[in-house]
């Protein structure tokens, strides 16, 4: 059975060192200026209480900068798909509140983000103060890149620093218009993603991926794009069960996509074509009802037998994934190996991540993404320095990963 596919092929190196084709806040004159910052507050709210502040505290370093500064700085950020009315369970209040706890300056918020009202509050904001303007997404303007959107936005600062890396991979005014407009340069977190991600795309070897999570066709470009730069990419969570019925194994009643039926051929066909080897699970954590289960079988091999749906990777395999992993001089980690949720569950995710923790101290580089992975690191409680990087971007670092052209980069690009 075709479950380690390893097939020789050419290497293509393509270097990526995009922090240097930006300008940074080094750059940026900011000296009692108005400084218009885009940041990515989208943090899960529950209650209209913030579960998750990492989005706002990753910000603060360019915050702080500014304010040490002497800037006047004017926080702008979406958060949830408001879909261009106000709907006031997506208010930013609750981000500026926070802010208000966190910052030793006074957090002023204004509740709307265009208009009157927000004209004049930054036209009277002070050096050294900071205001929050209201949701992006509550006017159709932000997504619709309008022009005349931007322009409203721009017309409140005089610079403006990009730092929603979450969101550089949409056309939106935000990410395009305000800096067509304005100076522009990167915050402190948008270029720490950048840098970390780039190290990704011109790796220190051997590159070991691992992937987990359902959907394989949002995964399918970056492998794509990894497939001449890894050396491993270890493949669990559900996307592994389609990959392996196409290899021919028994998968039970396992999360099985058809309509991904052809991507999961296409990988196959792919990683035959490449230097890269393929790792499958080679044994399951298998049970009979996800949430009231009777049964909890540990696989012996790599089939599951009928009745029996596989939620989590086995020992042997977690082994197998930890020794790759722990050889590795760079490490890119998205998606859980299972349903990581429930503790019955979680082991195969836990030992990956801490193999990932480990490689971490013996010095490797550890690149962490996707907003399952980031409830994961949480969820374990792993601590700051147990990796490289965690990337704050969902779909934006899967498409850096992908090597595709982001727009809110591009366009800080064309500026500098
Ligand atoms: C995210 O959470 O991935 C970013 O904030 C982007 O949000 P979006 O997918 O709604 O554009």
């Amino acid at each position: 059975m075709g479950l380690f596919l390893k097939v020789r092929g050419p290497v293509r190196k393509i270097r990526r060192d995009e922090v240097k084709m930006l300008k940074n806040l080094d750059r940026l004159d900011v000296r009692g200026k108005k400084v218009l910052v885009r940041c990515d507050f989208n943090v899960p709210l529950k209650d209209g209480k913030i579960t998750d502040d990492t989005r706002i505290t990753e910000a603060l370093p360019t915050i702080e900068e500014l304010l040490s500064k002497n800037a006047a700085v004017i926080l702008i950020s979406h958060l949830g798909r408001p879909g261009g009315e106000v709907k006031s369970q997506f208010s930013l209040a609750p981000v500026a509140e926070r802010l208000d706890q966190i910052l030793d300056e006074k957090v002023d918020f204004c509740g709307e983000a265009a208009g009157e009202m927000a004209k004049r509050m930054a036209e009277q904001l002070q050096p050294g103060s900071v205001l929050v303007l209201e949701n992006l997404r509550f006017y159709p303007g932000e997504k619709n890149n309008d022009e005349n959107f931007s322009r409203a936005l721009a017309s409140f600062a005089d610079v403006f620093v990009q730092e929603a890396f979450g969101t550089v991979h949409r056309q939106h005014a935000s990410m395009t218009g305000i800096p067509a407009l304005l100076e522009s340069a990167a915050g402190r977190l948008l270029e720490k993603e950048i840098k970390y991600l780039s190290m990704a795309l011109d790796p220190q070897k051997p590159l070991v991926v691992c992937l987990g999570g359902a959907k394989i066709e949002t995964k399918l470009g970056l492998i794509e794009n990894m497939l001449d730069r890894a050396d491993s990419i270890l493949i669990g969570g559900a996307m592994a069960y389609t990959l392996l019925k196409e290899t021919g194994a028994q998968i039970g009643n396992s999360l099985y996509d058809e309509n991904e039926k052809s991507t999961a051929e296409n990988i196959i066909n792919k990683i035959k074509d490449s230097k890269c080897e393929m790792l499958l699970p080679v044994d399951h954590i298998a049970t009979d009802s996800i949430d009231n289960p009777e049964k909890i079988e540990k696989t012996s091999d790599v089939n599951i037998p009928s009745g029996l749906a596989g939620v989590d990777i086995g020992q042997k395999t977690a082994k197998i994934f930890e020794d790759r992993i722990l050889n590795a001089k760079t490490v890119v980690l998205n998606g859980p190996m299972g349903i990581f949720e429930q503790k019955k569950f979680s082991r195969g995710t836990k030992a990956v991540f801490n193999a990932v923790a480990k490689a971490t101290q013996k010095g490797a580089v550890t690149i962490l993404g996707g907003g399952d992975t980031v409830s994961a690191v949480n969820a374990f409680k792993f601590g700051k320095k147990d990796f490289s990087h965690v990337s704050t971007g969902g779909g934006a670092s899967l498409k850096f990963l992908e090597g595709g052209k982001l727009p809110g980069i591009e366009a800080l690009k064309e500026r500098a």
